[in-house]
């Protein structure tokens, strides 16, 4: 489960070609950690992968678990167990987190959490968020946090995590991380996660990463190294280097020359 299949994936925004013929494959119970300078179309892929709105795929194919979901709308991707944490989480006035946390696990609002579903919101330090409206007024940290959990209660069979440990604080990006890894390990999901920083692989074990430059995916390998060479290099010349180790998410069907 879990298993996504994308080819010759090129998509445009505003009329402007912005991914240009992706070929990848993401693997059940494995974290895929994707690099790239701001304006790469990182945010793009992902969207694009959940099938919001504005992402016009002019080519190619996304298939999930077997199914080719490139036309299919973000209702029906949901239910099919993708799902996508935003790089800014929208507050939702009106709505308390914890009804919203219920919705997610598929309870009504008068049912109560189990024990186990009150350990994980305690994990997350959310228990005094619970009756809060929807990030209203939460710290960027506290947001992630808020959103990672709404994520798991969901149960998905693929993440997409657009820079979850942007503007979160040390201890929160442990808690988020260690979280995300947890659920991984133990469901055999997979997981597309956009970073800048190399600190959430402290906890997320990850053996796939690569570079998205320009629209077009390099330097498919280890993601710690990855990171090691861009702070050392830079991303064009990290791409320049041209060894691949981590082939295995590379889709090797087609001809792409990376
Ligand atoms: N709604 C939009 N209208 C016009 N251009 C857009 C829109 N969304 C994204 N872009 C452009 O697409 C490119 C990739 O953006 P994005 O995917 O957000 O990059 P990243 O997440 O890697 O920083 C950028 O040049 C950005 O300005
Ligand atoms: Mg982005």
């Amino acid at each position: 489960m879990g298993t996504l299949e994308v080819k010759n994936l090129s998509v445009k925004v505003e009329g402007k070609l912005i991914l240009k013929n992706l070929n990848f494959n993401l693997k059940p119970g494995a974290s895929h950690i994707l690099f790239g300078p701001n304006g790469s179309g990182k945010t793009t892929l992902i969207n694009t992968l959940m099938g919001l709105p504005g992402y016009e795929v002019v080519s190619g194919q996304i298939l999930f678990d077997g199914i080719d979901i490139t036309l299919k709308g973000v209702d029906e991707r949901s239910k099919l167990g993708i799902v996508v944490s935003f790089q800014y989480p929208p507050e939702i006035t009106g709505v308390k987190l914890g009804d919203l946390l219920k919705l997610c696990l598929g309870k009504t609002a008068t049912e109560e959490f189990s024990q186990e579903e009150i350990t994980k919101i305690e994990a997350f330090n959310l228990t005094r968020f619970l009756n809060r409206d929807v990030n209203l007024g939460f710290s960027g940290g506290e947001r992630k946090r808020s959103e990672i959990l709404q994520l798991i209660f969901l149960k998905p069979k693929l993440l997409l995590l657009d820079e979850p440990d942007s503007g979160v604080d040390v201890e929160s990006l442990k808690m988020i991380a260690t979280e995300i890894q947890k659920y991984i390990e133990t469901t055999g999901a997979s997981a597309l996660i956009i970073t800048h920083k190399g600190d959430i692989l402290e906890y997320i074990k990850a053996s796939y990463g690569c570079i998205l430059l320009n629209g077009q995916f390099h330097c498919f390998k280890d993601p710690l190294r990855i990171y090691e060479e861009i702070k050392q290099m830079g991303y064009e010349e990290c791409v320049a280097c041209r060894i691949r180790t981590s082939e295995g998410w590379r889709n090797e069907q087609n001809n792409q020359r990376k």
